[in-house]
């Protein structure tokens, strides 16, 4: 039985994965920003799963939650970093200045704040897996979401090094999940996003690969099976 932090459960691919991960027989502490899916996680999963409202963008709502979960809990076993946003399709130069900053906060500076809050105690146990979620945008580009893949490039640029940092027995993990329909391709896709793979289709393989990384996988650059 693993104990799994886990960014971005509201909705999703991170929701799909919190069902997948308590079916499983594993332990869930997840966050999101909205109250209302957190509720009904709550109401279907309850204790020693958890589940709280946590921008990853602010530092200090990371810390107040590693603080709860490592003081009840012990660190995870695992750590995943799903949550992120893209910014609304446009071409570079025209991305607002806010909308630029809100990606890079969320999606690069919110996983580092994760790993600044719970990693500390995975590596006085030499043991753990960290896994930031990347994407083909952090692999290959497109137009008009810039800035997003200018996240993901640098999600696999900061786990390359975390793994270069982390003590034998431990791994860290950038993991393209594929292409799936979620409201982050929607956003991006529109309407033909609806031809892609639901995310609790997608969890089905991507629940057991995740759990699969380990230090053969540290870090090497993954992408989920069938994507
Ligand atoms: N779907 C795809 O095809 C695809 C492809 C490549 C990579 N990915 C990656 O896969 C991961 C999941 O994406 P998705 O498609 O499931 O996106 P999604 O449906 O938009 O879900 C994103 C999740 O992140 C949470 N989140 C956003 N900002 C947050 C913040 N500041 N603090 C805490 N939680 C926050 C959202 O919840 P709240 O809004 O409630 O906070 C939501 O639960 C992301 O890292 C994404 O880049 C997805």
């Amino acid at each position: 039985m693993k104990r799994i932090v886990l960014t971005g459960v509201s909705r999703g691919l991170g929701r799909a994965m919190t069902e997948g991960f308590i079916a499983a027989g594993h332990t869930v502490f997840g966050c999101a920003r909205s109250p209302q899916p957190l509720d009904e996680l709550r109401e279907r999963h309850g204790a020693p799963h958890r589940f709280e409202v946590v921008d990853v963008s602010r530092e200090e709502q990371v810390r107040a939650w590693a603080e709860a979960i490592l003081a009840q809990h012990g660190p995870p076993d695992l750590l995943v970093n799903s949550a992120a946003i893209i910014n609304p399709n446009a071409r570079l130069w025209e991305v607002p200045v806010e909308e630029f900053s809100a990606v890079i906060d969320v999606n690069v500076k919110g996983v580092f704040h994760c790993i600044r809050h719970f990693v500390p105690g995975m590596v006085r146990r030499k043991k753990g897996v960290i896994v930031n979620f990347s994407s083909y945008w952090g692999r290959s580009a497109a137009a008009e979401v810039a800035p997003y893949c200018a996240t993901k490039y640098a999600i696999e640029g900061l786990t390359a090094a975390l793994a270069e940092e982390l003590p034998a027995g431990m791994a860290a993990v950038p993991l393209n999940p594929g292409i799936i329909d979620t409201e982050m391709l929607r956003s991006c896709f529109g309407e033909a996003a609806g031809s892609y793979l639901k995310a609790d289709a997608w969890a089905k393989t991507a629940v057991p690969y995740i759990l699969s990384l380990g230090t053969k996988d540290n870090g090497q650059p993954r992408t989920v099976p069938g994507q």
